[in-house]
């Protein structure tokens, strides 16, 4: 069975692998009366807001369980990036209709940006579903429970311009118990024309700066040793403190996690280009923990297809930025994420968009063709006229086109040495160790002799590379 690391950590956005249920103890049949069952789909956020929910369900009484079969409360956390996402779990809907009929007093509820986004549609449509709850009303959740076991449809998906949850602490489900994702912003201001996110997590607020130095002090002292600050665009992270007179940026935060201890990697996702500031790429370069690893979605190479995306920067300005990175931390990793097939897109766009793929050397890209959204900017003002086939045929050129630069990008690390996080034991093996260089890069190792553990650092030389894992062996 797959637990939430390997989703999170490694594809997130591959729908293929998402959406098994995870929970995260023992549930004390004293303590909690009932039982509820959670899937997450999409973005890492909405695996922190899952973390969340289950914060509030096990305060109303009800324990997590990993099987659905027994749950009393089904729900979804869902995900409307790609009409595929949606199909997913309109599919999985189906499945649990009949796990229902079997047991016609559980209740299915729907969370995430596809309730958003459907609100009250959802029971129209999905006659099965008893609730429908937006990002922003998980706290609401207790109340529409009860609204819900009397029969009636319950409904919330008000959008707010405060919630952060910041005093919620989050129940790790399926944790490794060594790296933690920290939510410390909600929603998004910037409009990319291809997207839907404005529209199902509101605008953008970001949550005390306190409260999340909190947090990670927390999870360090219960013997975490990375976390990773969320955002849906972190870089645009601003907090003002009143009661110290301050106002907080994202690098400003960044530095205050980093100081918590040396011993506590950071890192964060993601970072909208045109946010990211020399200050924030020199508090990285400053402290050590920090990772040297940015995700820094291009979303496509040709200036008019940018603008057209309303991404407000050109492919020179982008290329400045990754020769700016570069210059302040030579060795940092680089990923992206791309569109292929967006509106108008020519063969020469698409060219740029290949040859931008070979300035940043990415060691990594999540790769996608557009799917037109409704209610977005470019459902409204583009024809989405790009044929299918074209589409995908431009998708595996820049799939292939990332392989040989992945390829490429680990087989120039072998012979150096890393300082490597353990997060738990190889896939394939008890005797392998599994761990993270800063880079992000997935190190493989046997345990040898050292007495070592889960959350130890060691120094690892890479020996051979693979396209996506680097092996290498135990140096002191
Ligand atoms: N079609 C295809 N890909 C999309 N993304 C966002 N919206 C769409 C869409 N409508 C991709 C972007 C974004 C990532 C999370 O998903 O590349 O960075
Ligand atoms: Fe999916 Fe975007 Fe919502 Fe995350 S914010 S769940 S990626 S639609």
């Amino acid at each position: 069975k797959k637990n939430m690391l390997d989703y999170v950590s490694e594809k997130v956005q591959d729908e293929s692998r998402q959406g098994e249920a995870f929970a995260p103890f023992a549930n004390d049949p004293q303590v909690y009366k009932k039982k509820f069952y959670i899937e997450s789909y999409g973005c890492q956020m909405n695996f922190a807001d899952s973390e969340i929910v289950a914060a509030i369900l096990n305060e109303t009484g009800f324990g997590a369980t990993r099987n659905a079969e027994e749950a009393d409360l089904v729900l979804l956390n869902t995900c409307s990036i790609r009409e595929k996402a949606e199909q997913t779990v309109r599919n999985r809907l189906t499945t649990f209709k009949q796990i229902k009929d079997a047991r016609p007093g559980m209740l299915i509820g729907v969370l995430g940006c596809m309730a958003e986004r459907l609100k009250s549609k959802f029971l129209e449509e999905e006659k099965l579903v008893d609730m429908v709850v937006g990002p922003d009303a998980y706290r609401t959740l207790p109340g529409l429970i009860e609204e819900a076991e009397t029969g009636q449809k319950a409904v919330n998906v008000l959008l707010s311009r405060e919630e952060t949850y910041a005093d919620i602490s989050p129940v790790r489900l399926d944790s490794n118990g060594v790296t933690a994702f920290v939510s410390i912003m909600r929603g998004c201001n910037n409009m990319c024309a291809f997207c839907v996110v404005p529209f199902t997590r509101g605008r953008e607020r970001s949550r005390d700066a306190e409260s999340i130095v909190r947090e990670c002090t927390d999870l360090f002292n219960s013997g975490y040793k990375e976390v990773t600050l969320l955002g849906q665009n972190v870089d645009s992270y601003y907090f003002v403190d009143e009661a110290k007179d301050a106002t907080i940026t994202f690098a400003k935060l960044l530095e205050k996690v980093a100081l918590i201890s040396p011993l506590l990697r950071v890192r964060f996702s993601t970072s909208h280009p045109k946010d990211i500031t020399d200050d924030v790429l020199y508090t990285m370069a400053k402290y050590e923990n920090i990772c040297k690893y940015i995700h820094l979605p291009v979303q496509s190479g040709s200036t008019r297809i940018l603008q057209l995306m309303n991404r407000t920067y050109t492919r020179e300005w982008y290329m400045a930025k990754v020769d700016r990175i570069k210059e302040i931390m030579p060795d940092c990793g680089i990923s992206s994420d791309i569109i292929a097939g967006f509106c108008t897109e020519t063969e020469e766009d698409h060219a740029d968009t290949l040859s931008m793929m070979d300035y940043a050397k990415y060691d990594m890209s999540y790769m996608f063709f557009y799917s037109e959204r409704p209610g977005t900017l470019a459902a409204r003002r583009y024809k989405d006229d790009v044929p299918e086939a074209v589409k995908k045929r431009r998708l595996q050129e820049i799939v292939e086109k990332q392989n040989k630069l992945s390829q490429e990008s680990y087989r120039k690390d072998v012979g150096n040495t890393y300082k490597v996080l353990i997060e738990g034991n190889s896939k394939k093996s008890d005797k392998d160790w599994m761990g993270r260089s800063s880079q992000n890069k997935v190190v493989v190792f046997p345990k040898g002799d050292h007495q070592l553990n889960k959350g130890d650092y060691v120094m690892v030389t890479v020996h051979s590379s693979t396209q996506a894992t680097l092996l290498g062996t135990i140096t002191n």
